[in-house]
């Protein structure tokens, strides 16, 4: 009998069963690791399963390449991108058509456009850019999406960690932070699903960072507000997420709200459609610095997207989700089999989004994610889903069970379990 199927925390075993437990973790671990296997948890990306889903992208044009208001998409220009590419991002963000730019293929590349952006030319037309700032400081909520940490540092921004709470960030310390400290320029959310947490943001949550700037020392202060997982549901009905746009026009504060989405996730990774929303001033200063690098997006590709998915997103998404929900069941099953009873380990059961953020006993992350790359399996980092890499408690692993088969994750699943069990069970014979 194991220590999972007796329903007893490990902690309060005898050291005698303890170490028992042990021996026969390592023994299996052993046995595990000499398979040989190749399996990998960290790829947050759509498996081929999913990517076929849209194949008939390649159908969409036809040699017809006119877009809806006659615009020759195979031709410069149209740096706000085509009507009905909008009109997708409309459909996706919530957000009215006017109010948004539907430009390349990733999203994270107009966030990088819009920190370049608010640092050299400044966001609102007038004196204020972030590169007048002694230092230029982002408000962090962690654990979060580690390339928004890194777009950070890459532009020399300091991160201040804030927690993380089931309903979103935590407010109050935000509100608290960015009204004492005039370097504090901006947030970052994932407001749905997040990445790795999974958690939606609350309506409450939502107002409260509508209301940010207002309560900011600084006068150029910006939510970044990415909704990379705006429609991707496992479960209908889905989380639902307040609108940051309805909120910010009751605060005031639309020109201080900077939405992103794209398809990535939803058609094909890379070769998609990026979204970027916000105020009119906003948008035109993105403009201004994007001309610089580029005579406009590829419209060829955005009107194949808006002929493939405008109307029907909610439909495309349900095929999706009818692939990924074994998926996330089968994460959550062996968690719950294999760690539920042990004390040692929570975890998350998210609604949607790409991630299952796993929290083990302090000082374990790192230890577990070496055992299972010694034992065949990948993880993400430890560390990587907080600022610099540096997790404080050393105990965040992200589970990413979207790209492998069920056979991988079922394999990768035991492995994972296999070490947070033996990692464990050392921590606590190790303790006096
Ligand atoms: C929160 C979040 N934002 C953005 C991205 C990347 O989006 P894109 O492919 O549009 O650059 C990801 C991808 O994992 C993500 O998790």
């Amino acid at each position: 009998m194991t220590a999972g199927e007796s329903g007893q925390p490990l902690a309060e075993l005898s050291k005698t069963d303890l170490q028992a437990l042990e021996q026969a973790w390592a023994a299996e671990l052993t046995q595990v690791s000499g398979a040989n296997q190749q399996l990998d948890l960290s790829r947050g990306k759509p498996g081929a399963e999913q990517l076929s889903l849209s194949d008939a992208l390649e159908t969409m044009i036809a040699g017809n390449y006119i877009s809806a208001d006659g615009t020759d998409t195979r031709n410069y220009g149209g740096l706000m991108g085509i009507a009905e590419a909008r009109e997708l991002g409309s459909e996706i963000m919530e957000v009215p058509a006017a109010e948004i730019m539907a430009a390349g293929n990733s999203s994270l590349n107009l966030m990088h456009l819009v920190l370049s952006t608010a640092l050299q030319l400044g966001l609102w037309g007038d004196e204020r850019k972030w590169s007048e700032s002694q230092t230029v400081k982002v408000l962090t909520p962690v654990p979060g999406y580690d390339r928004h940490f890194v777009l950070c540092q890459h532009f020399g921004m300091e991160m201040v960690n804030i927690p993380m709470l089931e309903d979103g960030p935590d407010m109050q310390k935000a509100a608290e932070l960015a009204a004492a400290d005039s370097c504090i320029k901006a947030i970052w959310c994932v407001p749905k699903y997040a990445n790795p947490t999974g958690n939606t943001y609350s309506a409450s949550t939502v107002r409260a960072l509508a209301d940010l700037p207002n309560r900011a020392a600084a006068e150029d202060f910006v939510v970044l507000w990415d909704n990379a997982y705006a429609v991707h549901h496992l479960q209908q009905p889905g989380d639902a997420l307040a609108s940051i746009r309805d909120a910010a026009i009751a605060a005031g504060t639309q020109e201080h709200i900077v939405q992103f989405a794209s398809t990535s996730k939803i058609t094909f990774a890379g070769a998609g459609v990026g979204f970027v929303a916000s105020g009119a001033t906003v948008l035109n200063s993105l403009t201004t610095h994007l001309r610089v690098q580029t005579v406009g997006p590829d419209k060829v590709n955005q009107l194949r997207h808006a002929r493939f998915l405008n109307g029907r997103v909610s439909e495309h998404m349900a095929a999706h989700a009818e692939i990924l929900r074994p998926k996330f069941a089968l994460v959550e099953r062996v968690l719950t089999e294999q760690l539920g009873a042990l004390g040692v380990a929570h975890w998350t059961q998210p609604n949607g989004g790409y991630f299952v953020s796993l929290d083990l006993l302090p000082g374990l992350a790192k230890k577990v994610v070496a055992m299972a790359k010694d034992a065949g399996l990948v993880l993400t980092p430890a560390g990587a889903t907080f600022p610099y890499g540096i997790d404080p408690d050393d105990r965040n692993v992200r589970i990413a069970p979207t790209f492998g088969s069920l056979e991988e994750l079922t394999g990768a699943m035991q492995i994972l379990t296999l070490c947070v069990k033996l990692a464990s069970a050392r921590l606590l014979l190790a303790q006096p």
